[in-house]
């Protein structure tokens, strides 16, 4: 079986395309498995402390439910003020007593390099499900694995991320991981204050992936492989008029997408407020749904590749 030569998960950087061809067929693995119910009994006993310190519906239930379609067991904290983190508990020590209790961690906490820091402090495994103004590595695996099933390939696309690119880690992340495949361009749809941060765009000069950034919707989706819209995080803006200034900009609609590719795949990583209208998810191309279910088969191939047990009997190809 493939093995990640990784001990964490921690960031999309870490990845190179060998890694993320051969992650996305156990990934599919997974799925067979979910559909056949071919579960080995030597997978059981294994546990995930699941450590949600900031709100979570996706991440923390895909996890949790990909535990326990391998049937392994989980341990939770599904909110920062029943963790003794908030009594001023260090995040290493708190590490170390989620670490005797459980075979692997998976950890969101607002502050940047917390993973990091929680994976330096054990021995064991850990996933980093969202470090504050920094990455969501899971959430771009299974993104990339959608656009892998969507688009069927993942070279010779252009990617239009749309709207909040600031505050959006998931779209920073995915930038990391597609850059590695060939001929990818991405076009960063969004109202100025919301630009692609500087970090992301001197990262694609450095590697001279071609990208564009503008306010227009219309002009630029038309070149569109991949339509990737974000929601405006309201809990992000300290100045709520600014957050009220921008809100409805975006909102795409079906008389936006009669610009679009037929084959345009539309993706969200959800939760959505207003910035995909309804009538939109009617469209075969809407992918949010079906991307949101790869997120359980995602986690399963990272959780039974991170704990290492025992050797599916073959990996079919995607
Ligand atoms: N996209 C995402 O991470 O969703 P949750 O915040 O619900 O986990």
């Amino acid at each position: 079986m493939y093995k990640f030569p990784y001990k964490d998960i921690i960031s999309t950087k870490q990845f190179t395309r060998n890694d993320l061809e051969n992650f996305f067929k156990i990934a599919k693995e997974m799925e067979n498995l979910v559909k056949t119910w071919e579960i080995s009994d030597l997978l059981k006993w294994k546990i995930m402390a699941s450590l949600f310190y900031e709100p979570s519906t996706r991440t923390r239930l895909s996890f949790e439910s990909a535990m326990m379609r391998l049937w392994w067991r989980v341990i939770s904290v599904a909110d920062w003020t029943n963790s003794s983190l908030s009594k001023g508990e260090s995040l290493e020590d708190n590490a170390k007593i989620n670490s005797i209790y459980s075979d692997i961690s998976v950890i969101r906490h607002p502050e940047v390099w917390s993973a990091e820091r929680t994976a330096k402090a054990v021995t064991k495994p850990v996933i980093n499900a969202w470090d504050g103004a920094n990455q969501h590595p899971t959430q771009s695996l299974l993104d990339v694995y959608t656009i892998l099933k969507e688009n069927k390939r993942l070279d010779n696309l252009n990617i239009a991320i749309v709207w909040d690119l600031k505050y959006w880690r998931t779209t920073h992340s995915l930038v990391y991981l597609m850059w590695l495949f060939d001929n990818i361009s991405f076009s960063f749809i969004s109202p100025k204050e919301l630009k692609m941060p500087e970090k992301v765009t001197s990262f694609l000069k450095e590697k001279n992936i071609s990208f564009t950034e503008t306010e227009n919707y219309i002009e630029w989706i038309k070149n569109a492989d991949v339509l990737y819209v974000t929601r405006l995080q309201k809990e992000r803006f300290t100045d709520l008029s600014e957050y009220e200034k921008l809100k409805n900009r975006f909102i795409l609609n079906l008389e936006i997408l009669k610009n679009a590719k037929t084959d345009i795949t539309i993706m969200h990583p959800l939760p959505r407020v207003n910035e995909v209208n309804l009538e939109v998810d009617k469209l075969p191309n809407a992918a949010f749904f079906r991307q949101a279910e790869n997120w359980l088969y995602v986690r399963m191939a990272l959780l039974h590749i991170l704990l290492n047990l025992s050797e599916w009997k073959s990996f079919s190809s995607l």
